[in-house]
């Protein structure tokens, strides 16, 4: 037993240490992370850049707060706004998910004059109060039912469901791969559709991009992709390969409306957050990983569709396994084997976040226990 309190269900295993897609545990055994962290380790533990980036950033300024301006988080402000597809050409930078979506609901409240707010069916989108309105989850909403914002909730991929979103609704936030709910993508379509109601009706389109952005679908984030942006976009996660962190993206127009006050993190933009982005986002560049990501991706359809693995759904380096009847024991089994993995909502599918530099030997070697297993 420790200090902590029983919040999170553990792995049967304290992890020691980590180095690219390895992770050590205390007793020396080693393991394949095709988990990364929950989506986290990007480019792999200890990755050297972003060891050194945060090192040398330590030495120089730990931290200042908002007041000052630092070369430092305009350097990452720049960096980030050029990775991303044009259209989103300011941020806000904040330290997780929760708080990107947070912010990105309050900036829609707040501009649009509106109180309502409309996200998708079995969606995740944080813990906080605004965040966890978007979120689906009864069970986690239930609790705070009578201090939640109301919430319109789209069946996912259902064009005609759009009809919900009116000129009452501030905001509509979408992860544009539904990940936790097991890997499933809003199809062209829909995205084309959500654009078009969002853009006759003046609601802002918020992408919740904590798990798609950053590179790992193979493209720096979702937006863009047919030819859809979203108003808002939120990242976190592997933004700074384990340096909490998280940003909010959004137009010029949005942004030029954002006054002093309007938003505030007292860590937001600290300059270790800022130099392991930097550091992230010039390896991505120098490693071509962008295209490693997507490689990675199709190597996964072509090698893991094996032993029970009944289909691969997903694109890049988020990946679900879809299997006949419960995943769990695979899960167990595979943890047994020397690979992490992760479950999802969806109890017959199994999903990989590996990191995007991850080696396709980690692969061929989880396709081989795979084969091992058996149907
Ligand atoms: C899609 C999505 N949105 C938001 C969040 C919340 O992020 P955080 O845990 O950093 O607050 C998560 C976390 O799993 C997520 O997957």
């Amino acid at each position: 037993m420790t200090p902590h309190v029983e919040t999170y269900k553990q792995y049967p295993f304290t992890v020691a240490t980590g180095d690219g897609a390895r992770l050590r545990d205390t007793k020396g055994r080693s393991y394949w992370d095709l988990y990364g962290g929950h989506a986290v380790a990007l480019l792999g533990h200890a990755h050297p850049a972003v060891v050194r980036a945060l090192h040398e950033q330590a030495r120089q300024l730990t931290f200042y707060s908002n007041v000052a301006p630092l070369e430092i988080r305009d350097r990452a402000a720049e960096a980030i706004t050029q990775f991303a597809p044009p259209g989103l050409e300011r941020v806000f930078f904040c330290n997780s998910g929760a708080e990107a979506n947070e912010n990105a609901l309050k900036l829609a409240i707040q501009q649009t004059g509106r109180t309502t707010i409309a996200a998708l069916e079995r969606g995740f989108h944080g813990r906080t109060l605004l965040a966890l309105s978007a979120t689906a989850s009864e069970k986690l909403r239930a609790p705070f039912a009578d201090v939640l914002t109301p919430a319109r909730r789209l069946q996912i991929n259902d064009v005609d469901d759009l009809s919900q979103i009116d000129e009452s609704v501030a905001a509509v936030i979408v992860e544009p791969i539904l990940s936790i709910a097991g890997v499933i993508e809003l199809t062209p379509e829909y995205l084309g559709a959500l654009r078009q109601r969002c853009n006759d009706t003046g609601t802002l389109l918020v992408f919740d991009e904590i798990q798609t952005g950053m590179g790992r679908l193979g493209r720096p984030f979702a937006a863009g992709a047919h030819g859809v942006m979203p108003d808002l976009l939120t990242t976190a996660k592997g933004i700074a390969n384990g340096f909490p962190m998280g940003a909010v993206l959004m137009t010029e127009e949005i942004g030029a409306r954002v006054a002093t006050d309007d938003l505030g993190s007292t860590f937001g933009g600290g300059p270790l957050a800022c130099a392991a982005l930097l550091a992230v986002l010039e390896a991505i560049a120098a490693d071509s990983l962008l295209d490693r990501a997507a490689a990675l991706g199709q190597h996964a359809t072509e090698v893991l569709r094996r032993g029970p693995v009944t289909a691969i759904i997903g694109r890049g380096c988020m990946l679900g396994l879809q299997v006949n009847g419960s995943a769990r024991p695979l899960w167990s089994n595979l943890l047994e084997r020397g690979f992490v993995t992760g479950t999802s909502g969806d109890p017959s599918v199994l999903r990989l976040l590996p990191p995007i530099n991850t080696p396709t030997e980690a692969l061929d070697e989880l396709g081989a226990a795979l084969d091992d297993i058996g149907a």
